[in-house]
């Protein structure tokens, strides 16, 4: 019998592509998703079950998990946006925290026992070695990051107490989008510099901000780890069947290893797409460190991941093909 996993925000950028990794590799999936920034379309065109819900909602999951046989829980459910979380924070801790709380006292008490969760580079705070190795000092500088950390610290003790085995990735910056342009990359508001970029890309009426030139970089502007969303969603698939093989609680960057400037971003997309990209350069933004990116060797190893869209090219490229058919004009 095909296992069913519980996909939490699976109608989200992530989760979906996720989704359609489990379904590739023979998993039977359900998706949690209260819609807040996901998208129904998304979930339809992978013909999984939706449960519209919430995450904080113990009765819902507690019905779920007794009407569903659930062997593993994938959980990408939470508000991500930093710039909000340090306006709004109690958003953040009320959702990413107190959210994701409910749903693992509702596992355990299911003898629901394998969690893979989406952490973040963010936790890292500004990096003092670079490529960032998972054992690097966590000093997260925003309440967004902070959440995370949060429950990277719940899961640890949930493992002594509970005996629940979770695989914590910790992603740089998820980007592009399913190959066969199925799925791609849709928040709202959009904070990511791709989306961004090809936005702008997109219409001749918008432009992209640099938010600081004078960065100790090559070009002065931050350089960033893209990694491509495909080769996330794979990490997902592996992460999943370490645990279900007996797999202990471990944590993984899940990174690219090669770090691109805002300049490259830009310019990069600029070939692309052939068109023209209007830019306006600004002053820095509090918070940002220069350099972003993270070792995934242990990724590597321990898991065989092998990512397959490791270029800015391909990348780019993927977003922009659902980009334009996602921001179609009639
Ligand atoms: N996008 C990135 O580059 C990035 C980087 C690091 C970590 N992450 C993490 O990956 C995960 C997915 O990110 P994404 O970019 O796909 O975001 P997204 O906003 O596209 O997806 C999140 C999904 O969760 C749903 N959701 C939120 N709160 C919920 C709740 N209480 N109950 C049920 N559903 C809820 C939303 O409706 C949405 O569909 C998040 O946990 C995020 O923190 C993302």
């Amino acid at each position: 019998m095909l296992q069913t996993i519980l996909v939490t925000g699976g109608a989200g950028y992530i989760g979906s592509h996720a989704v359609l990794a489990l379904q590739r590799a023979g998993y039977q999936v359900v998706v949690l998703d209260n819609l807040s920034n996901g998208h129904r379309e998304l979930v339809e065109k992978l013909e999984v079950d939706l449960i519209v819900g919430d995450i904080s909602d113990r009765p819902l999951l507690d019905h779920l998990f007794t009407t569903h046989k659930i062997a593993a829980v994938m959980h990408f459910a939470a508000y991500i946006a930093v710039g909000e979380s340090v306006a709004d924070p109690a958003k953040y801790y009320r959702n990413n925290v107190n959210g994701t709380l409910t749903l693992l006292e509702a596992m355990v008490a299911a003898g629901i026992q394998q969690f893979v969760f989406s952490s973040t580079c963010a936790l890292y705070g500004v990096p003092k070695i670079v490529p960032i190795p998972e054992d690097h000092p966590q000093d997260p500088i925003s309440p967004y990051a902070t959440t995370k950390w949060m429950v990277e610290r719940i899961l640890a003790d949930f493992d002594t107490a509970y005996d629940l085995k979770a695989v914590r990735f910790r992603y740089f910056n998820a980007a592009g989008a399913d190959p066969t342009g199925l799925l791609g990359e849709d928040h709202l508001p959009e904070t990511h510099l791709i989306p961004l970029v090809l936005l702008a890309a997109l219409d001749p009426q918008k432009s992209i901000s640099i938010l600081g030139t004078d960065y100790p970089t090559p070009d002065g502007t931050c350089i960033r780890d893209y990694i491509h969303v495909a080769d996330l969603a794979e990490a997902h698939v592996l992460g999943l069947q370490y645990l279900l093989n007996g797999g202990d609680s471990t944590v993984f960057n899940l990174g690219n290893g090669t770090g691109f400037s805002v300049r490259q971003v830009i310019e990069t997309a600029r070939q692309i797409t052939d068109r023209e990209i209007k830019v306006v350069e600004s002053d820095r933004r509090a918070g940002d460190p220069p350099i972003l990116v993270g070792s995934s060797d242990k990724a590597r190893k321990v898991l065989g991941w092998q990512p397959q869209y490791p270029n800015l090219e391909e990348i780019l490229a993927h977003a922009w093909q659902w980009h334009q058919q996602r921001h179609r004009r009639p």
